[in-house]
């Protein structure tokens, strides 16, 4: 082997298993493409079952390896039930948790059951995923990657976004404590951070003229990512080149959190 061969398999993910949540579209579905180019067989579980059965086919027709479950991750049992399953056809390697939600609402009119939901998901569910990944590599003494989805909003204030950017901190918060935490068993915990990507979560706002202007004149790259623009970090993040990466937030944001 030359000296160089090593470094050209560092990002290779053959032989692993990517479970992505929320994988039917956006920034999920574009990880699932990128980890299954890199060699990984991906598993999108999306609580919209048909359209991660239609996107799993489109990633198949594409060579890739990939396949669907329904899954609501909002409920522990259905995550549990997820969790067996996939045990049974030998486990997974690497949990890309990445289903979330936002909602843009002024703070003080922000109705109870939007928090509930929003809490729901973006901490409830994120938390369950990890929980239940970790506990079965934990008992079978097998190492293990968890890529958490949390946001610039995670770090920075975003008005209107109150509820949403304390559900991102939640996440930062349990990316560094779990990393910690699960350290010993070889189980590495980052977070992606992105700033506005154009996806269907964002669209409505990114094409409102005012919202729009003033997100671009937040970005220093004025413009914002494209789904596939995350994906490199997500690469990143479950193989070989972050071997000594656990604990990190990774900014993906065109430099919003820069400024
Ligand atoms: N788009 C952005 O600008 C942006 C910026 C920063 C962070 N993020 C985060 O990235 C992640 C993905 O965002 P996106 O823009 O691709 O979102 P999206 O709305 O396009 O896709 C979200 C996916 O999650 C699925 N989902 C929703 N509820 C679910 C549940 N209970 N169980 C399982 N799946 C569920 C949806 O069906 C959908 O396929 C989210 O966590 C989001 O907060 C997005």
């Amino acid at each position: 082997m030359s000296k160089l061969d090593a470094y050209r398999s560092i990002f290779d993910l053959s032989g692993k298993t990517a479970l992505v949540t929320g994988g039917a579209r956006g920034i999920g579905n574009a990880i699932a493409a990128a980890c299954s180019a890199w060699g990984a067989r991906v598993v999108l579980a999306d609580l919209n079952a048909e359209a991660a059965e239609g996107a799993a086919r489109e990633l198949r027709e594409a060579g890739a390896a990939v396949s669907a479950r329904g899954c609501d991750v909002t409920r522990s049992e259905a995550v549990e039930a997820l969790f067996d399953a996939l045990s049974e056809e030998g486990g997974v390697d690497i949990i890309f948790n990445n289903a979330g939600v936002s909602a843009r609402i002024p703070a003080e009119n922000y109705p109870d059951g939007d928090l509930q939901r929003m809490f729901d998901l973006n901490v409830h569910g994120v938390f369950y995923v990890m929980r239940a990944a970790a506990r079965r590599w934990i008992a079978a003494g097998r190492p293990g990657r968890i890529v958490n989805m949390a946001s610039f909003a995670g770090l920075v204030a975003d008005p209107l976004s109150a509820p949403y950017a304390a559900s991102k901190g939640a996440v930062v918060q349990f990316t560094r404590t779990c990393a910690v935490e699960w350290a010993p068993h070889g189980i590495l915990v980052n977070a992606i951070a992105p700033g506005y990507v154009r996806t269907e979560m964002t669209a409505h706002t990114l094409d409102q003229p005012e919202a729009g202007a003033a997100i671009r004149a937040k970005t220093a790259l004025g413009r914002p990512a494209t789904p596939a623009e995350i994906a490199g970090a997500a690469v990143f993040l479950a193989s070989g080149a972050s071997s000594y990466v656990t604990g990190t937030v990774l900014a993906v944001d065109g430099g919003w959190t820069a400024m």
